[in-house]
């Protein structure tokens, strides 16, 4: 009798194990989403503050901190009897071989959720001097700290000589210049005093900071122009939203490293370098919004990792598109050469860019009509042509002009129209191009024609939509039926098993 309840017990156990696994088809994927800081801080420093017995804190540096700290209004640290011990986010400690702690790493601002270092007092917040007191400090960053009271970068921060790697000092409202002091943290990897009130120009200082790997100085009010640049590991350099003027330095060639550069909106002059030819690592070049001159230059093609190109709102002058300009580069994803003031064709070399996503010719005075091989840019949903002097049939094929919908932009072209049936007449999106009719058709009329047609009756419908809804509801109906059929069949092998 006890061996039967048990073993009841065990097939009930049982059940209800396999029932949970016959759930499982209907469970549905997560994702996790986090916030990239990666950028901004340093790697990983765990292991750093793994609390010993018989290990303290250098009392200097221990005083030290509860100055910093009570210069942005945490007061409440000063209770804390060992700060490295006791350690809250934003601190980071390591012990050196006589098992005393140094502070290495202080951040203050609440960079994102999931980094909650401890805010600074807007009313009344500084950066207290007594920072010169840790000589084993790796890492400062101040985010969107002092800006209630604007004040300068204070110039004993270069003080820090040697040993720090990463100064951080983001939308925190400093004021005036950038102290040529920086110029004296020779082992700096990662300078960022992005959007903040600086003005003045760049310090030459900075050059002595070789080992740099992330230089951004955008949004703010620098002016003067661009020092020679001499950065062999560098591999981000954003200098966007100033009021920076000159033109580019011929040395940018001679940092190998970059991967990004970003100088758009400031007041750039001049041709483009060749010097740029040695940079075969750059993925992103934004030189949007300046005012450099000239034809596009042909070293361009020697970029061979780059995805993004941005020259919008830069009148070359009027300028053909060089059709080698873009041989080499396969890999181009983003390329925007709105508001050039270009001449002349679209070469044909662009539809051989066959990893283009987003494609912007529009605001330039382009003729001639759009080279056929267009359709081969299966990728493409961004296309913009718009206000040009293009002419001839738009070469596109149903599938992309349903794709693009919207995103396709060929309006204020002098004689562009479309093939009957390329799916140009059942776009509920038709007044991105306005203007536009069959070739086959009398073209002044058939705007207004396509317009109404497109719009007066809901007869298109949202064709990708509707077929990831119809695939989800047969993705949800498939899971449903494993989960009745594996239930089924339980029961009855429970059944079977007790009769
Ligand atoms: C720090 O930099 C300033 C200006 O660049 C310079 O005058 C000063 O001598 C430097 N201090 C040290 C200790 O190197
Ligand atoms: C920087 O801005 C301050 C005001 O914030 C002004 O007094 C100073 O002259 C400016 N310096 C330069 C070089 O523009
Ligand atoms: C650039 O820096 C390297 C060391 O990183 C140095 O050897 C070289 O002389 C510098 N070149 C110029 C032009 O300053
Ligand atoms: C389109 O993009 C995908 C990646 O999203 C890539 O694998 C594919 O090669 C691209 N197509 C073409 C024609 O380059
Ligand atoms: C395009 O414009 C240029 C002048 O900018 C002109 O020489 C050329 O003939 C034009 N081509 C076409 C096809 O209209
Ligand atoms: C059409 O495009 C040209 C540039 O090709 C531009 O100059 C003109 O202003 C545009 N017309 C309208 C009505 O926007
Ligand atoms: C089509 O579906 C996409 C999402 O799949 C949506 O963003 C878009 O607004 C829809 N367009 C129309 C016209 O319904």
């Amino acid at each position: 009798m006890a061996l039967f309840f048990s073993l009841q017990n065990f097939v009930v156990l049982l059940v209800l194990v396999l029932i949970s696994l016959c759930l499982l088809p209907l469970a549905r994927p997560f994702t996790v989403i986090m916030s990239d800081s990666s950028g901004l801080v340093d790697g990983p420093q765990s292991g750093y503050s793994i609390n010993k017995n018989g290990i303290r804190t250098d009392p200097h540096e221990q005083e030290a901190v509860y100055d910093i700290m009570r210069a942005t209004g945490n007061n409440w640290a000063t209770d804390i009897p060992d700060v490295c011990r006791s350690r809250w986010h934003g601190i980071e400690c390591m012990p050196d071989k006589d098992n005393i702690y140094h502070i290495v790493s202080l951040s203050f601002g609440a960079l994102s959720d999931d980094t909650a270092f401890p805010p600074c007092d807007p009313t009344r917040s500084y950066i207290s001097p007594s920072i010169t007191k840790l000589p084993h400090l790796r890492t400062l960053l101040f985010y969107r700290c002092l800006s209630y009271i604007p004040q300068p970068i204070p110039t004993f921060l270069g003080k820090l000589g040697s040993t720090l790697q990463t100064l951080v000092l983001r939308e925190n409202g400093h004021v005036g210049p950038i102290p040529s002091e920086l110029g004296n943290l020779t082992h700096l990897r990662v300078l960022d005093l992005h959007k903040n009130n600086l003005n003045g120009s760049i310090p030459v200082s900075l050059g002595q900071v070789t080992g740099l790997r992330s230089l951004d100085l955008s949004g703010n009010r620098l002016t003067g122009s661009i020092p020679s640049l001499n950065f062999s590991v560098l591999n981000i350099l954003d200098l966007s939203q100033n009021l920076l003027t000159g033109s580019i330095p011929p040395s940018l060639g001679t940092c190998h490293s970059l991967i990004k550069i970003d100088f758009n909106r400031n007041r750039l002059n001049g041709p483009i370098p060749n010097s740029i030819s040695g940079l075969t690592n750059l993925m992103l070049l934004d030189l949007s919004y300046n005012s450099l001159s000239g034809p596009l230059p042909s070293p361009l093609r020697s970029l061979t990792s780059l995805q993004a190109l941005n020259l919008k709102g830069n009148s070359m002058g009027s300028n053909p598109i060089p059709s080698h300009c873009f041989e080499g580069l396969k890999g181009l994803m983003v390329l925007v050469l709105s508001n050039m003031n270009l001449h002349g064709p679209i070469p044909e070399s662009l539809g051989r860019l066959t990893n283009l996503r987003v494609l912007y010719l529009d605001n330039n005075f382009l003729n001639g009509s759009i080279p056929s091989n267009f359709q081969d840019l299966k990728n493409l949903s961004e296309l913009r042509l718009n206000d040009n002097r293009l002419t001839g049939r738009v070469p596109l094929g149903r599938d992309m002009v349903w794709r693009m919908r919207s995103k396709l932009r060929l309006y204020n072209n002098s004689g562009l129209c479309y093939n009957a049936n390329s799916g140009f007449e059942e776009d509920l999106d038709s007044w991105s191009h306005p203007g536009i009719g069959s070739c086959d058709m009398p073209k002044p009329e058939s705007a207004r024609i396509v317009r109404h047609l497109s719009t007066s009756g809901p007869t298109t419908f949202n064709v990708s939509s509707d077929a990831v809804f119809k695939f989800s509801v047969y993705v949800t109906l498939l899971q449903l039926t494993s989960f009745v059929l594996c239930t089924l069949t339980l029961i009855i092998a429970v059944k079977i098993f007790i009769l």
